[in-house]
């Protein structure tokens, strides 16, 4: 299907990359741009800059440069059209686009995680899958949700699986990699109930394999990370959870997927979990990019209380202020249901806000009638209100503890002021080193920086130049002046999707937009660098046909290449008077 351009920039148009990008990674405003770390190489520091203005990123270290579509697309390694899709969905824009059948990098991690999942799920359907569905039933789950999560049963053999993927041909060395079979050719899920794992894009990824009929140390055993699943970035049931999370305006997140799938089945459906409590910077910003309100429900117990604390500070850093359901001690969420499914459910209609929940932390470890117990807590505290960015629940927060410590206001605030002072990271942003290069080159660049924005330089090449000489800038010029001829128009992010798969351009504009030229240009500046331009090409001409006069023995030639040196002097010169 040819994609209609209008219709891929209308689309690029109605999101914003900074806000698209930032749903990936941290970005920093620094005066007119936004700088992150570069997802697409290994960094530390906040090379990658984000353009609202020209709505495209480049990353001055590894040269990855953009659009939106190009930073989804190789972000989420999906396909051109997903990509776009994305796009449309983020922008409410209803088009109908058809998912990608292309075959994309780590295809067959993905076909090998088809072809296991018929197997697994099939099994729970077999006389053998009995036990298995019994014991799904006796901790309250029905057929219905059984199947919507689609829970599937490994065999009580170690090779069955791995016979089935050999037949497909599948390389050993594959099969090892896909996390599904060992080192040994033995299947890795051995007598487990199997819950599927599932990427954002709904793509299976991974398994959660768990006991049933037999003691095992390992009550749970979870897929390796692989090039496909990456534990730091996934999030049970985040995929399907949508459409819920976005009529509710809100989501729930728990621990594991026995919380979550007893939840469904109890008609809590806005329910997605990290698997166990090790809550990273990177589920912050998939929660983030669910644009809702979001409440922590972790297990009671003391890895739920840690998980709790690292996923309120992380989602904090990224501007979202989470609410919290603490739940007694020893009950997870799933045997909270169990229990008193009405109290489960009132806790989730009230929860504690951040601060709430802090103080009663505090509060249940210390005795505030101690002084220093006390002194314990008033600092705490303000480290906590230090962090809070909303500043009616910072004052509000204040005047709560003034009244629980008794202790002066102005105090309190100075407190907090010189708290705030040793907050304040300063982020440096990586300074792009110049080159040094002559005129010619200078002019060659700079000319084709604003033929990237100015339709009128572009006129002006068109009219003056027909050669530039470096190589990739003179590709990249003609096909900006092809780019005008066309849509009449130029803009930089469109120019980028009709290049496409056009890599060496796309890093040629890169560097172009790692200047930091100034944005506007002077006629005169640019009569400048087409003059260079023209009198180089001169320059090196004339060399051209020196080195043919030198290479040539016979005097006539001599001769004949002498007066052509001589009358395209006199020439170049006429032309530039
Ligand atoms: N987990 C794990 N390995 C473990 C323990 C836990 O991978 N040894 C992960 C699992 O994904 C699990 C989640 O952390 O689902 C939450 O752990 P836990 O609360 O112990 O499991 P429950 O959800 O209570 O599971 P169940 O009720 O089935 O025992
Ligand atoms: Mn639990």
């Amino acid at each position: 299907m040819q994609m209609d351009n209008n219709l891929i920039n209308e689309i690029r148009n109605s999101v914003d990359i900074v806000d698209v990008i930032s749903s990936y990674i941290p970005l920093i405003s620094r005066g007119k741009n936004y700088f992150g770390v570069c997802p697409f190489h290994d960094d530390h520091s906040p090379s990658m800059s984000v353009s609202k203005e020209k709505q495209i990123y480049t990353c001055f270290s590894c040269g990855a440069t953009g659009n939106v579509f190009n930073f989804i697309q190789d972000y989420e390694k999906i396909s051109f059209k997903d990509a776009l899709k994305k796009c449309a969905d983020i922008a409410g824009i209803d088009v109908n686009i058809k998912g990608d059948t292309k075959k994309l990098k780590n295809q067959e991690l993905y076909d090998i995680y088809d072809m296991a999942q018929k197997f697994y799920q099939n099994n729970l359907n077999t006389e053998y899958g009995k036990k298995a569905i019994s014991y799904l039933q006796s901790r309250g789950l029905d057929i219905d949700t059984i199947k919507h999560f689609n829970i599937g049963l490994s065999l009580n053999t170690n090779d069955t699986l791995f016979n089935i993927l050999r037949k497909r041909n599948y390389a050993a060395n594959l099969l090892i990699k896909s996390g599904l079979i060992t080192e040994n050719n033995k299947d890795v899920f051995v007598n487990r109930i199997m819950f599927p794992l599932y990427d954002s894009n709904g793509r299976l990824i991974g398994y959660n394999g768990r006991i049933y009929n037999n003691e095992d140390t390992n009550r749970y055993v979870n897929t390796k990370e692989t090039e496909i699943f990456k534990k730091r970035e996934f999030l049970y049931n985040y995929h399907s959870v949508l459409e819920d999370v976005r009529r509710q305006k809100q989501v729930i997140i728990m621990e594991g997927p026995m919380d979550v799938i007893n939840s469904y089945q109890h008609g809590i459906k806005n329910v997605i979990a990290t698997m166990g409590t090790a809550f990273s910077p990177e589920h912050a910003l998939l929660i983030r990019r669910l644009k809702c309100e979001v409440i922590l429900c972790f297990d009671g117990d003391d890895a739920g209380r840690k998980g709790t604390k690292l996923a309120i500070d992380e989602l904090t850093k990224i501007g979202i202020i989470p609410k919290v359901v603490m739940l007694d001690n020893g009950l997870d969420p799933d045997s909270a249901l169990k229990q008193d499914e009405k109290m489960l459910k009132d806790l989730i209609a009230n929860p504690l806000t951040i601060m709430e929940y802090k103080e009663k932390m505090l509060h249940n470890n210390l005795n505030l009638n101690n002084t220093e117990e006390l002194a314990i807590y008033v600092n705490d505290m303000l480290k906590e209100i230090s962090k809070i960015d909303d500043e009616i629940l910072k004052e509000i927060t204040i005047n709560k503890l003034v009244l629980e410590s008794k202790l002066d206001k102005e105090l309190l605030l100075e407190k907090l002021a010189n708290l705030n002072k040793k907050n304040e990271k300063v982020v440096d942003i990586p300074k792009v080193e110049k080159k040094k290069i002559d005129k010619y080159e200078k002019s060659e660049r700079n000319l084709l920086y604003y033929m990237l924005h100015y339709g009128d330089v572009i006129t002006m090449y068109d009219k003056k130049v027909t050669h530039i000489s470096n190589d990739s800038y003179r590709k990249l010029a003609y096909q900006v002046s092809a780019f005008y001829k066309k849509n009449k128009y130029i803009n930089v992010a469109d120019l980028i999707t009709e290049l496409k798969d056009d890599k060496d351009a796309i890093k040629t504009i890169g560097e172009l937009e790692s200047l930091n030229l100034h944005e506007k240009y002077t006629e005169e500046e640019i009569d400048d660098y087409l003059n260079n331009i023209l009198e180089e090409n001169i320059n090196n001409q004339i060399s051209i046909y020196k080195k043919e006069l030198q290479a040539e023995n016979s005097l006539d030639k001599k001769i004949e290449y002498a007066n052509k040196l001589v009358e395209f002097k006199l020439r170049s010169e006429e032309n530039d008077r």
